[in-house]
C-alpha cells in the first residue's frame, strides 16, 4: 500500500516537472503565444483620458455636445448588416468619406489615414465595416486613403507622413494611423485621440489577443497632430516590411512622451488574411539610428508627388509617387 502511494506521487512529480519544462521551452520558442502584462486605462478612466478637439469650422446646427457615456460603456460591437446598404448608397457619409452625427455636436474630429497599394478587396471590406462601426461613435471623422502608385517597396511610414500633412491642411487635430487589414471589434475603442498617443490594436486575433511586446506601436495608433508634428512625423527611410513603427516609438521616447492603451477588452481587432510582405533587411540598422535621424528624417524631409486627389463616396483618395 505504502509502496503504491509512493509510486503514484513520484509519477505526478515527474509529470509536473515535464510540463514545467515544456512550458519554458514553448515560451522560449514561441514568445508570441504568451501575454505580457501591460498597463492600460480601465473602463472608468477612458473618458477623462480623451483629448477633446474638433476642426474649427465644424458645422453643426446642434447646440448640445454629444455624450460618449454609452459608446464607452459597452465593449461589444455587433455589425449591423442591414445598415450596409444605406452606407453604400452614401446616405449618411459625405463625399470624401466624412461623417458627423446630426443629433448632437461631436467633440472629436479624427482623420483616419490608411496607407494602401494593391489590396482592393480589403479596402472595400474595410470601408464598409469602418463606416458602419464609426457612425455609432458620435464623432466627426474622415477617411484618407494614401496610395503609393510607384512599384518601389511599400513605404508605409512615408504614406502616413503624407496623410498627416493633408489631414493637417483640413484642420484635423487628431490622426489615427491605420492598417487596411485591421478591424476593431469593440465599440468602446473610440476613434478619438487620448492625451498620450495610444496603441489601439493591442489585442489582435492573429496573436490570440495577446500583445507580443510592450513597445509595439503598430497596426492602429492614435496620435494628436501636434505630437506627430513635434516628433517630425515618421521616418521616410523604411522601404518594405517592418521597423517603421518601432522607429515611431523611439521618437516618442526621445521626447519623453509615453504611450497608452485601453483595457484589452476594448482593444480587440481582427486581421484580414494576406500574404506576408518581404521584410526590410535594413530595418535593424535603421532602428539603431532612430534617435539620431529623427530631426532630419521625417515631415521636414518629405519629398513626393501628388498624382491625384479624388473624392470618393466613402473616402478621400490621395494617389502619390514616393
Ligand atoms: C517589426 C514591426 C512589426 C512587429 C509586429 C516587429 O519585429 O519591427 O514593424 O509591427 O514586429 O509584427
Ligand atoms: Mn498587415
Amino acid at each position: 500500500m505504502i509502496l503504491r502511494l509512493c509510486q503514484h506521487s513520484f509519477h505526478i512529480y515527474d509529470l509536473l516537472l515535464f510540463s514545467g519544462a515544456l512550458t519554458i521551452l514553448v515560451y522560449i520558442l514561441l514568445p508570441h503565444r504568451f501575454a505580457l502584462r501591460y498597463d492600460y486605462i480601465d473602463k472608468e478612466h477612458i473618458e477623462e483620458a480623451l483629448l477633446s478637439a474638433t476642426v474649427s469650422n465644424i458645422s453643426s446646427q446642434q447646440a448640445i455636445d454629444c455624450s460618449y457615456k454609452e459608446v464607452l460603456a459597452d465593449s461589444t460591437f455587433v455589425y449591423d448588416a442591414a445598415h450596409r446598404a444605406a452606407i453604400l448608397r452614401g446616405q449618411e457619409i459625405r463625399l470624401g468619406g466624412e461623417y458627423q452625427p446630426d443629433e448632437c455636436r461631436a467633440r472629436f474630429s479624427t482623420a483616419i489615414i490608411v496607407p494602401y497599394r494593391d489590396r482592393q478587396e480589403q479596402l472595400v471590406a474595410f470601408l464598409n465595416y469602418m463606416h458602419n462601426y464609426l457612425r455609432l461613435q458620435q464623432i466627426h471623422y474622415r477617411i484618407f486613403v494614401v496610395e503609393q502608385s510607384d512599384r518601389k517597396p511599400f513605404n508605409r511610414a512615408m504614406l502616413f507622413n503624407i496623410g498627416a500633412k493633408v489631414a493637417e491642411s483640413y484642420g484635423y487635430p487628431c490622426l489615427i494611423l491605420h492598417d487596411v487589414d485591421l478591424m476593431p471589434l469593440n465599440s468602446g475603442q473610440i476613434y478619438a485621440c487620448t492625451v498620450q498617443p495610444r496603441h489601439m490594436s493591442s489585442a489582435l486575433d492573429s496573436w490570440r489577443f495577446h500583445l507580443p511586446y510592450r513597445t509595439l506601436f503598430g497596426g492602429v495608433v492614435a496620435i494628436s497632430t501636434s505630437q506627430f508634428t513635434m516628433i517630425n512625423g515618421m521616418s521616410n527611410l523604411y522601404h518594405g516590411w517592418g521597423g517603421e513603427d518601432d522607429d515611431l516609438y523611439e521618437r516618442l521616447k526621445v521626447v519623453g512622451i509615453e504611450i497608452c492603451r485601453f483595457d484589452p477588452a476594448y482593444s480587440e481587432y481582427t486581421m484580414l488574411k494576406h500574404k506576408h510582405a518581404i521584410p526590410n533587411e535594413n530595418r535593424m540598422a535603421l532602428l539603431r539610428s532612430a534617435s539620431l535621424r529623427m530631426h532630419t528624417d521625417g515631415l521636414n524631409s518629405l519629398v513626393y508627388k501628388e498624382v491625384e486627389r479624388r473624392m470618393h463616396s466613402l473616402f478621400t483618395h490621395i494617389l502619390v509617387e514616393t
